[in-house]
């Protein structure tokens, strides 16, 4: 299958990413988010990325038109009928993800490829809500984020994944100039399995005093070369998301290092939810990151 009709579901951090790729590589473009609210701020970061890349002159502004043109916002399900893939990236949350499935069971075409973005849960779990036929078609594709920067996608099977499914999805993922990697249905796949313990250790030394917030950064970033320090990455992810993945992740392997710390707890629970929130362990203005905040 050529896929050329693509629905987003949700418009947060990676559902934009992943519809403002998408209509980049050409594709016809639904994006679903619950609210205008929601719609038009998720839309707004797309379009501001396109300004700015205009601005920066690495695309003209009759290119930036054309992506324009593949991009539309909907708060109806109904809308995705025509898709040939369906990605859902709504917040890490199992019973609120299988509503949505149930959702697109309704309204997918026979044959439409069915994924989830989650970064922890299991894909097989969404089967429940979706009629017995369309198993095969069901699988992961798990983006990272900043989505137009990240050049991987997990490619997430079940057992019930069919090859053409698969092979559909790394066409697509090829056509978005991305890399795809085959990782199977167990948590956390294979890159959050080993990055989410390290970011919850991150919070742990901050927890106990070892350092200041800046200097855990400052050690990993230019000691280890990584392009951000753990605790500014966990505030790029959210550490709403960051909390979430962690309970599946300890719920999963019952091992201590994937267990959230009290203070990612407390920050969540202070509305401190990193870059989304304009605070977590730093202070942020809109996309800038500013200040480290105490603790
Ligand atoms: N969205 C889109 N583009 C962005 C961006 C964002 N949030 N932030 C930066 N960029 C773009 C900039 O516009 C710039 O583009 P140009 O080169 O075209 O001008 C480019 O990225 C470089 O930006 P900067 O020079 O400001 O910053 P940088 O060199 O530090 O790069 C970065 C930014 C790509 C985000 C880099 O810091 C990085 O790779 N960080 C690590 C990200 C990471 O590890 N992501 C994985 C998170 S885990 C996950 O996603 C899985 C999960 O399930 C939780
Ligand atoms: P987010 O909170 O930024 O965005 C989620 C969006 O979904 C919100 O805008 C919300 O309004 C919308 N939404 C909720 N219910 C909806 C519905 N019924 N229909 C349409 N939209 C709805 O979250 P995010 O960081 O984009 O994460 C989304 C998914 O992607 C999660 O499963 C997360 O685990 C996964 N993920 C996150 C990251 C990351 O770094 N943040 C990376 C990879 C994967």
């Amino acid at each position: 299958m050529d896929i050329q009709r693509v629905g987003v579901i949700g418009c947060g951090l990676m559902g934009s990413g992943i519809a403002q790729c998408a209509a980049e590589a050409g594709c016809q473009v639904w994006v679903k988010e619950a609210n205008e609210a929601f719609l038009t701020k998720g839309l707004a970061r797309i379009h501001g990325a396109w300004d700015r890349a205009v601005t920066k002159g690495k695309v003209t502004p009759e290119q930036r038109q054309a992506w324009a043109a593949n991009l539309q916002g909907t708060l109806s399900f109904d809308d995705l009928a025509p898709c040939d893939l369906l990605v859902e990236a709504i917040p890490e949350n199992l019973d609120l993800k299988l509503r949505t499935f149930a959702e697109l069971d309704r309204v997918a075409a026979p044959g439409a490829l069915l994924c989830s973005n989650t970064s922890s849960l299991s894909v097989a779990q969404m089967g429940p809500a979706l009629a017995p036929e369309r198993l095969p078609r069901l699988a992961g594709l798990h983006f990272f984020n900043p989505v137009p920067m990240m050049p991987l996608v997990e490619v997430i099977r079940t057992l019930a994944t069919s090859e053409e499914t698969l092979s559909d999805l790394r066409a697509f993922v090829q056509k978005l100039g991305k890399t795809a990697v085959l990782a199977p249905d167990a948590p956390g796949f294979i890159v959050n399995r080993l990055l989410i313990p390290y970011l919850l250790d991150a919070i742990r030394c901050a927890e106990q005093g070892l350092s200041s917030v800046e200097d855990i950064d400052t050690g990993m970033k230019l000691g280890c070369g990584h392009p951000m320090g753990p605790l500014h990455l966990a505030d790029f992810v959210g550490l709403d998301t960051m909390q979430s993945v962690s309970e599946v992740l300890f719920d999963a392997f019952g091992e201590p290092r994937f267990k959230a710390p009290s203070l990612l707890r407390q920050l969540v629970a202070a509305g401190r939810f990193g870059r989304k929130s304009g605070s977590g362990f730093y202070r942020w203005e809109g996309e800038k990151r500013a200040e480290a905040l105490p603790l």
